[in-house]
C-alpha cells in the first residue's frame, strides 16, 4: 500500500447496488493511492462499515420512509432522494469541512446526485463526480433532449428496429426508455446530470480505453473537462463486499463440482424484475438447455411469486440434477470461476464490466435505462455476447445458452471474449491505459490544493 498523504476525500454514492459498488471500489483505489476516506451515505442502504475498516461512514439522515422507496419508478425515486438529501447534505458537508485537522482535498459524487453541484459551491468545497455507467450511454443520456427532438423518443412500436443515425449501431428499441409516471422528471434529473458534469472539477469513468475509445474521445471533445478512465474499478480494488444482501458462497463449492466452461450463470442485478409469466419461461428454457445452471433469484425479483413450488415439475427435476438457485451469489467470484461458461445478465453496467474482465460470454436481456445501450454493445460492436431478442420463450432461451455453451460457434465468442479480457487485464498494468489515467487522477487531486 502507498504511504499516506494526509489528504481526505469524501465521497457520496447513489444509495443502490449497482451505484455503491463502483463508489466504494473507487474509494479502495484511491484509499491505496494514499488518501483518508469518508464516505456519506443515506440511512437508505446503508453500507456495512465493518466491510471497509479504513473508512469513515458518517450517515446524512435522509429521512425516507420505507414506504417511499420503492423501486417500481425509479425516476421518481431519484428525484425524491435528491430532493430529501440536499439539505442534511450541506449540513454534514459544511461540518466535514469545517473540521481542523482533516479539510476536506476533494468530494465525488455520484452523477445522478444533481443537486450537490450547488451545495459544494457554497460550501466552497472541489467537486468531482463519478459516472458508475459507461461512457457511451452517458453520450446517449447527454442527447435525451435531441433525440427527443428528432422523434426518437418516447419509443414507438413501429420504429423500433431503424437506425438511430447519431448512435451506430443502435436502433430505436435500444435507447435507454425508463419507465415512468414523470417524464419531466426524468428529463431534469438528466438535464442536471449534464450540467454538474460540465461544472466539475472532473468525471471518473468506471471504463478503459480500448473498451469504449471513440465515446471517451467524443467526451472529451464535448465537454472541457479532465476524464479518467480507470476502469475495471473491481479489478483493481479489494475484494472487500459492498453487497447489501447476503452473498451465498455455497454456490462456489457447487460450481467446483461442475465441469470447466459448462454452467450458464443467471443473474439481472439488484432492481429489475420479471413477471410470474416470465419467470415461469425462464425456469422452462434452463431446464430445456440441458446444461448446468446457476441462478440469482433475489427477493422481489418476480412480480407476484417466486415460490419455487409454482414452478413446473420439469424444471424442478432439473434443479435437482443439475441446477442451483441463490437469493445473492458472490458475483465476481462466480464469473471468476472456471466452471462458469455463460453469462444470462440483464447488462447493468457492472454486470457487463465484470463479465468483460473474466472474459465469460454474454446472453443479454436488458430491461431498462443504459442495460439496452450496453447489451447492443456486447451483441454487436465488441461481439461477446448473444441478444435474447423479442421476449422470452423456453426455446430461444434454451437455443441461446447451447448456442454460448455446447455448439461450435461458441468458440469464435469465446475467443473474442478471452481478446477482451486480456485488454482489460493490461489497462490495469503499469503503462496502461487506466493505470496511467489514475496516475493522472491522483495527480488531479492533489494538485487542486490552493
Ligand atoms: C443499476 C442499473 O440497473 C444499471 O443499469 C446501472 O448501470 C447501474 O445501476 P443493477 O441493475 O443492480 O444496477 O446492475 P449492475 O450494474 O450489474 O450492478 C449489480 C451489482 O450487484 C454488480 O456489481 C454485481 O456483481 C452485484 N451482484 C449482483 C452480486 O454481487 N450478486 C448477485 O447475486 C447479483
Amino acid at each position: 500500500m502507498n504511504q499516506r498523504n494526509n489528504r481526505r476525500l469524501v465521497l457520496f454514492p447513489v444509495p443502490f447496488q449497482g451505484h455503491i459498488n463502483p463508489m466504494l471500489q473507487l474509494a479502495q483505489i484511491l484509499h491505496n493511492r494514499g488518501f483518508s476516506i469518508t464516505i456519506l451515505h443515506t440511512d437508505l442502504n446503508a453500507p456495512d462499515p465493518s466491510s471497509h475498516p479504513h473508512f469513515a461512514f458518517r450517515s446524512i439522515g435522509d429521512g425516507l420512509g420505507q414506504s417511499e422507496v420503492s423501486t417500481s419508478d425509479l425516476v421518481r425515486l431519484m428525484a425524491l432522494i435528491n430532493a430529501r438529501c440536499a439539505a442534511p447534505f450541506e449540513e454534514r458537508l459544511r461540518e466535514e469541512a469545517s473540521s481542523p485537522d482533516t479539510p476536506i482535498t476533494c468530494l465525488i459524487v455520484d452523477a445522478l446526485f444533481g443537486f450537490t453541484r450547488d451545495v459544494a459551491e457554497r460550501a466552497g468545497v472541489r467537486r468531482m463526480v463519478l459516472r458508475t455507467g459507461g461512457a457511451t450511454s452517458l453520450r446517449v443520456f447527454a442527447r435525451f433532449r435531441l433525440l427527443r427532438e428528432r422523434g426518437y423518443l418516447p419509443i414507438e412500436e413501429c420504429r423500433l428496429e431503424d437506425p438511430v443515425a447519431e448512435f451506430p449501431p443502435l436502433q430505436v428499441k435500444d435507447l435507454p426508455g425508463i419507465n415512468t409516471a414523470e417524464p419531466k422528471q426524468l428529463d431534469q434529473l438528466l438535464s442536471d446530470m449534464i450540467e454538474g458534469l460540465r461544472d466539475s472539477a472532473g468525471v471518473i469513468l468506471n471504463t478503459f480505453e480500448d473498451l469504449e475509445q471513440p465515446a471517451l474521445s467524443l467526451l472529451r471533445q464535448e465537454y472541457p473537462i479532465a476524464i479518467f478512465p480507470i476502469g475495471p474499478f473491481h479489478k483493481c480494488s479489494s475484494s472487500s463486499s459492498g453487497s447489501l444482501l447476503a452473498e451465498d458462497q455455497s454456490c462456489i463449492s457447487w460450481l467446483d463440482k461442475q465441469a470447466p466452461n459448462s454452467v450458464v450463470y443467471v443473474s439481472f442485478g439488484s432492481i429489475a424484475a420479471v413477471s410470474e409469466s416470465e419467470y415461469s419461461e425462464i425456469a422452462l428454457g434452463l431446464a430445456d438447455s440441458q446444461q448446468p445452471f446457476l441462478w440469482v433469484v433475489r427477493p422481489g425479483s418476480v412480480h407476484g411469486s417466486e415460490a419455487l413450488e409454482k414452478l413446473p415439475s420439469c424444471f424442478l427435476a432439473a434443479l435437482e440434477e443439475r441446477g442451483k438457485i441463490v437469493t445473492w451469489a458472490p458475483q465476481q467470484e462466480v464469473l471468476a470461476h472456471r466452471a462458469v461458461g455463460a453469462f444470462w445478465t440483464h447488462n447493468g453496467w457492472n454486470s457487463t464490466l465484470e463479465s468483460i474482465s473474466e472474459g465469460v460470454p454474454m446472453i443479454c436481456m436488458p430491461c431498462f435505462s443504459d442495460q439496452k445501450v450496453n447489451a447492443r454493445f456486447v451483441s454487436d460492436v465488441w461481439r461477446v455476447g448473444l441478444h435474447l431478442n423479442n421476449g422470452l420463450e423456453r426455446r430461444k432461451i434454451a437455443e441461446a445458452i447451447r448456442k454460448l455453451l455446447v455448439e461450435k460457434e461458441r468458440e469464435e465468442v469465446r475467443e473474442r471474449a478471452a481478446q477482451l479480457k486480456e485488454k482489460a487485464d493490461s489497462c490495469l498494468r503499469q503503462g496502461g491505459s487506466s493505470f496511467r489515467s489514475l496516475d493522472g487522477l491522483a495527480n488531479h487531486i492533489l494538485a487542486s490544493e490552493s
